[in-house]
């Protein structure tokens, strides 16, 4: 590895050369070298020679303070008292007690490096983690490498601030799973920690991260470019936020989104994002908060109360968020949420059994009492379908071209109704076809669904499940199909791989024994259930930082070495 490392930096300055380098952001444009004294303020990672600075601090060996901290504090969505802040739950992975925490940045001791500190070189010279702990890989599935890039692409932005941590979620898991390897040769996939939604990082900062990765290592260019990287786009409108440079330079990454519209769309003129069987919709990530702390799904509840009502759906619909008179939006923005919202409340919004409103005291109530709940789009991505599906709730999509998380992978005609947007006036026919049996169906459907859409490897189990087949395994089962089967289309899996067929239907057999998970479900009492915040008492559970600073993620329990984290079914 070593050798080609050489080898490719002297390739690298070749392809820099021609690619006339975007201009590098100061932490990644700094040269291999780290000054002497970095271990003093800062990491110095022994792969790149760079020396990794807290975000205050710059330069060879990180002694040099910035000359205006506030504003760059400000930049990175840090507030004053949090910029510097010792906290180890501002850290990822609490820096696995081999650093100290400043403000996000792990400042690794001596001989450790990495955004967590979970590397360090072996005697062989060669990069090992969680060194003496007892860290193995994974038996079967995929292996993931993951880049140690500069804290400026991702652990300088404050965890709260991070409304859609998928980056950080990944990143924890990749590990405490053992899906990660250091041996980049032997690596099926590679993975970019690079963190886009803030206002800090820039499409310029993409593009100058993947200049880096291709100075440091060599693996992009081996895969012909980029293929087998993965690459975490968590926009409203996914990978056509980016500017079509950085489309053009990143066309054959996998990327990892919410957002699923894969044909233009006519009505808002949204242009198509996902390439399917390339890229992967992913569940937005849901906090462990309401409505979802109170799901009627979980094991360990007596009975569910009686879902009498037939439509739910609360939230905005005309475009300027006043509540339509009679049906009607008085708002000239009517391409909001594709039209569908304002329609379906034209067409349905006295319908008898249809509860259809801009707000309501009682959302949770809602959820758990309808028998559908319409889930549209909003600005672009939304939740809804998800939300719904975790409180037990049959979904209702109705944006046309759009798919859901881990459509189409997996078939979300067994378990929610879609109404093609032409179709929204006889919505209430469509709805009334669907019989007892068939409905009795999609439910026991949306039963294991909610377990694919739901992180709870990280937050703790909502429904009683232990996390085998979570958003985050189910993310895996894809990423090992598409290894194993590079020609199937990606909706054929289940018929390619029986394997595959069982983790989808949530088949207890798939292997191993249950992890208890602690809960974060408010309804459920008794010895039997350990409440996350019993688990892990002063972390606030409403905040990011919750997850970020349980190490491996709730999988791993109070767990502090993450090598030895649970992981029975894999
Ligand atoms: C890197 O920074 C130096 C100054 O520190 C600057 O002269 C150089 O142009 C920068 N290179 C790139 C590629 O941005
Ligand atoms: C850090 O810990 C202190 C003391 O527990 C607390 O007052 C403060 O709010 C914490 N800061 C953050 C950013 O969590
Ligand atoms: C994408 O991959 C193809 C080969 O599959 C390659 O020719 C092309 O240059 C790659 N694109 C980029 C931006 O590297
Ligand atoms: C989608 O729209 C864009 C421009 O808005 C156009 O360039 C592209 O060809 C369209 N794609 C299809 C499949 O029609
Ligand atoms: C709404 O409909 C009712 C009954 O048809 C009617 O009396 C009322 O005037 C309508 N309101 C508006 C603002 O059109
Ligand atoms: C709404 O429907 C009810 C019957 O379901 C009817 O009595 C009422 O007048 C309707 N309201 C309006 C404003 O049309
Ligand atoms: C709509 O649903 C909410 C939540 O269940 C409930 O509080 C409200 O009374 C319902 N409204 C109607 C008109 O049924
Ligand atoms: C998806 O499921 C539906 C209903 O369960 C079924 O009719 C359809 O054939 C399935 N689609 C695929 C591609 O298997
Ligand atoms: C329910 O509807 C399905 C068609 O969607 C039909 O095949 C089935 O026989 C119906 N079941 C009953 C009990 O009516």
């Amino acid at each position: 590895m070593w050798t080609s490392l050489r080898f490719l930096l002297t390739a690298a300055l070749l392809i820099a050369f021609v690619n006339a380098n975007p201009t590098l952001p100061a932490p990644l444009n700094a040269t291999g070298a780290c000054g002497v004294n970095c271990a003093e303020h800062g990491t110095c990672n022994p792969e790149t020679r760079i020396c990794d600075c807290p975000l205050l601090l710059n330069g060879p060996d990180c002694s040099i303070r910035v000359q205006d901290p506030v504003a760059v504090c400000a930049q990175f969505s840090h507030l004053p008292h949090t910029c510097e802040a010792t906290n180890r739950t501002l850290c990822l992975n609490r820096c696995h007690e081999q650093g100290w925490c400043e403000g996000g940045f792990c400042h690794c001791k001596p001989g450790f490096y990495g955004a967590d500190c979970a590397l360090s070189v072996g005697p062989d010279g060669l990069p090992k983690l969680l060194a003496g702990q007892g860290y193995r890989e994974r038996k079967r599935g995929v292996k993931v490498y993951v880049y140690e890039l500069p804290p400026v692409t991702n652990s300088w932005v404050y965890i709260r601030r991070i409304d859609r941590p998928l980056v950080p979620i990944l990143m924890q898991r990749f590990l405490s799973s053992g899906v990660r390897t250091v041996n980049g040769d032997e690596a099926d996939y590679y993975f970019i920690p690079f963190v886009q939604r803030s206002r800090s990082h820039t499409h310029k900062n993409l593009a100058a991260t993947i200049a880096y990765i291709r100075k440091h290592w060599p693996w992009w260019d081996r895969h012909g470019g980029g293929h087998k990287h993965l690459l975490v786009a968590t926009n409203d409108l996914g990978r056509r936020a980016l500017v079509s440079e950085v489309l053009a330079l990143t066309e054959n990454v996998t990327f990892l989104t919410h957002w699923g519209l894969h044909r233009n769309h006519t009505v808002t003129g949204w242009h198509e994002s996902h390439r399917p069987g390339k890229d992967i919709v992913m569940p937005p990530v849901i906090n462990p908060d309401e409505p979802i702390v109170y799901s009627p799904l979980h094991s360990g509840l007596k009975k569910e109360k009686p879902r009498v009502g037939q439509l739910f759906f609360a939230g905005r619909i005309c475009g300027d968020g006043e509540a339509p008179v009679n049906g009607s939006c008085g708002s000239s923005r009517h391409d909001y949420s594709a039209g569908t919202r304002q329609r379906v409340a034209k067409h349905h919004w006295n319908r008898t059994g249809f509860n259809i409103s801009t707000h309501t005291t009682a959302y949770t109530h809602g959820l758990q009492t309808h028998k559908f709940c319409l889930a549209p789009t909003g600005g672009g991505y939304g939740k809804r379908s998800v939300l719904a599906l975790i409180m037990g709730c049959v979904p209702v999509t109705v944006t046309d071209h759009v798919y859901q998380p881990f459509q189409p992978e997996i078939n979300w005609s067994d378990f929610s109704v879609h109404v093609p947007e032409a179709d929204i006036p006889r919505m209430h026919d469509i709805l009334a076809a669907i019989n007892f049996t068939d409905y009795i169906y999609l439910q026991a459907g949306a039963r294991c669904a909610a377990q694919h859409l739901y992180y709870s490897t990280t937050f703790g189990e909502v429904m009683g499940e232990d996390g085998r087949f979570d958003a985050f395994e189910t993310l895996m089962e894809i990423l090992r199909m598409r290894k194993q089967y590079p020609g199937v289309p990606p909706e054929r899996y289940m018929k390619a791989d029986s394997r595959f067929a069982d983790f989808v239907t949530c088949d207890q057999r798939i292997n191993g024994v249950k992890v208890p998970l602690c809960t974060q479900n408010r309804l459920v009492r008794g010895r039997e259930w350990k409440h996350c915040r019993e688990l892990y008492p002063g972390v606030p559970m409403r905040y990011m930082d919750m997850f970020y600073s349980w190490p491996g993620g709730a999988v791993c329990g109070a767990n502090r070495r993450v090598a030895t984290c649970p992981r029975s079914w894999a």
